[in-house]
């Protein structure tokens, strides 16, 4: 035999000489799930090891992760039932909670790079992305006004990077143009450009108790079928300003990365989500699974697979194991 793969793998410094994809702290996004109360901490059910955190609570943690090399945050807001209406109002009323502590956070870590979400179901009393008429129809256009004054109200915050997850068509342009006449050409977007309509969200519509009231998301969200879709997409977000394209859920999604990474210039976002997260931990309390192995093993494969940046639930537990 003239060739034996297996040389090259006969010890842990040439393993590692030769290993193909490294994942660092630099390329995890947190996400974070903000309570009203500011010295709130509930954990999320099906999310071991993950809070909900109140603003005092989340300015601590954002300083234990800062310190073991993560130092980038998407943070989503937990909204009160009695603060849900049809048109969101909440998520730009300067006021409220979230708009409040996003000022505070970026106040107080400067050098974190802080990410908001936009999309209406957290505040919507119909618990959808977008604006629901009374025959249940989700409604586009309509939606990308109410968008806007929430983009234009967390710019205000200082936060660094939007992250339109609501699917609606043209919002990228939409909010590009709202942002930079209102003086805000430097706030960066990260759209859900590959966002599909998945089961994998489960847990975390349990964090913020943001499921749809009724219906489903599957005329906004991708069909989970389809790859070439993808790339229409992308071209939009491409030519409507978007300055990373992601890819949501990661793992069952995998090739869409790779097309994505394959096709276009801009970094590469993957959101290993919610329930990819918490299938890991089902099996891992019961002892079925060795979580940290698989936690890396993950990692690697969404990184493998082309993404850039990955947001993760493992963010803090990774960088921790590894400094
Ligand atoms: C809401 C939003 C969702 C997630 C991020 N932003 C849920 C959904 O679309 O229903 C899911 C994240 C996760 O599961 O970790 N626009």
């Amino acid at each position: 035999m003239n060739i034996r793969p297996r040389r090259n793998r006969k010890s842990e410094t040439i393993r590692s000489m030769i290993r193909e994809t490294h994942v660092s702290t630099s390329d995890l996004i947190y996400p974070l799930f903000l309570l009203e109360s500011p010295q709130g901490a509930i954990e999320v059910a099906s999310m071991p090891g993950i809070y909900r955190l109140g603003l005092n609570k989340m300015l601590l943690e954002i300083e234990q992760c800062m310190k073991v090399g993560i130092k980038s945050f998407d943070i989503f807001p937990v909204v009160e039932e009695k603060h849900k209406d049809k048109t969101a109002t909440k998520s730009h009323d300067p006021q409220f909670f979230y708009l409040q502590a996003l000022k505070r956070i970026k106040k107080e870590f400067p050098e974190a790079c802080i990410i908001t979400d936009v999309a209406m179901d957290p505040y919507s009393s119909d618990g959808h992305d977008g604006l629901v008429d009374e025959h249940g129809n989700i409604l586009n256009d309509e939606t990308l006004d109410i968008l806007a004054k929430m983009a234009l109200a967390q710019a205000e915050t200082g936060i660094d990077i939007i992250g339109p997850s609501d699917m609606m068509d043209g919002r990228v342009g939409y909010l590009r143009e709202e942002l930079d006449i209102n003086d805000f050409s430097n706030v960066s977007i990260m759209s859900y450009t590959a966002k599909y309509a998945s089961a994998f969200y489960g847990p975390f519509r349990d964090a913020l108790d943001s499921a749809p009231k009724s219906g489903d998301k599957k005329t906004y969200q991708m069909d989970s079928a389809n790859q070439r879709e993808a790339l229409i997409e992308a071209d939009l977000d491409v030519e409507e300003g978007a300055d990373f394209l992601m890819v949501k859920p990661a793992l069952a999604y995998l090739d869409v990365i790779k097309l994505l990474k394959e096709n276009y210039d801009l970094p590469i976002a993957a959101y290993n989500v919610s329930g990819e997260y918490a299938m890991v931990c089902a099996a891992a309390e019961k002892g079925w699974l060795d979580k940290d192995a698989i936690m890396n093993e993950v990692l690697l494969s969404i990184k493998r697979a082309g993404a850039d940046v990955i947001l993760t639930y493992y963010a803090k537990e990774f960088a921790r194991r590894i400094s």
